[in-house]
């Protein structure tokens, strides 16, 4: 198996530009041996910062959204060439709370991978069931359905630049998390339909598909020694230096 780990802190709407400083400058040190990849995603306000502070170290900066539109009438948005000039490597695009609370369908998701590979950014697209659809049945159903949108019109190329996170939303910020075969099935599901949608060897070799959802220190490496799981997106546990850096040690 080819696929480097990937472990991505979701600030979400934590850090103010002080408490970043803090934070990062905590865990440059914690990370530097990390043998996979290691990403923090910060709100806009913070970003700027955690650039100049993680330059030359082995920890990349993302963003939590971008927009499709190069420019124009969207207030308050921030479009891909934005994140790219100050430095931004990844976005995380489709995240359910985005879903969730800011109207984001499977549809936008797509516009705004498409935007953000068209600038050179690395999408880390989102997909996940709620409780009342595994609860249903329909599991495979939304998973198919979340993944062949998000897909749409790009191409196989473009792979190598994209990491798909598997959150049950159900599982984030609740503490419950997926069990380690249910995190590794559901995500085969992923994996089977990206096989489908490009080709198996891609599905295998270059698609890297993390675990989100209360994955933590403790159970980080439970999760990480399961054949279909390729990393993290990890987010309360992304606050704290240690913590997180026990999950990239995993
Ligand atoms: P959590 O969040 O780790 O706090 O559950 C994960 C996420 O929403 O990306």
């Amino acid at each position: 198996m080819s696929r480097k780990a990937i472990i991505a802190g979701n600030w979400k709407m934590n850090n103010t530009i002080a408490q970043t400083k803090e934070l990062v400058t905590a865990l440059i040190p914690l990370v530097k041996d990390a043998e996979c990849d290691v990403v923090i995603c910060t709100p806009y306000t913070d970003l700027a910062t955690a650039v100049e502070l993680t330059r030359g170290t082995n920890i990349k900066v993302g963003a939590e959204n971008v927009h499709w539109a190069e420019k124009g009438a969207f207030t308050g948005e921030i479009s891909a060439n934005m994140l790219v000039e100050l430095g931004v490597e990844y976005v995380i695009i489709g995240h359910s709370e985005r879903r969730q609370y800011f109207g984001e369908t499977d549809q936008t998701v797509n516009m705004r991978a498409k935007a953000a590979l068209a600038a050179g950014l690395k999408p880390i697209i989102c997909v996940g069931e709620t409780l009342e659809e595994r609860e249903a049945g329909k599991v495979e159903e939304v998973l198919v359905r979340q993944t062949t949108a998000a897909f749409e019109g790009i191409e196989k190329e473009a792979l190598d630049n994209i990491v798909i996170a598997y959150e049950p939303v159900w599982a984030i910020g609740t503490g419950r998390t997926a069990t380690a075969e249910v995190a590794n099935d559901t995500i085969k599901i992923i994996r089977d339909t990206m096989a489908k949608l490009y080709c198996p060897k891609c599905a295998e070799n270059r698609v890297r598909i993390q675990y989100g959802g209360s994955m933590n220190a403790k159970n980080a490496s439970e999760l990480m020694a399961m054949e279909q799981i390729d990393g993290g997106l990890i987010g309360g546990a992304s606050l704290k230096a240690e913590d997180f850096s026990k999950v990239v040690h995993f």
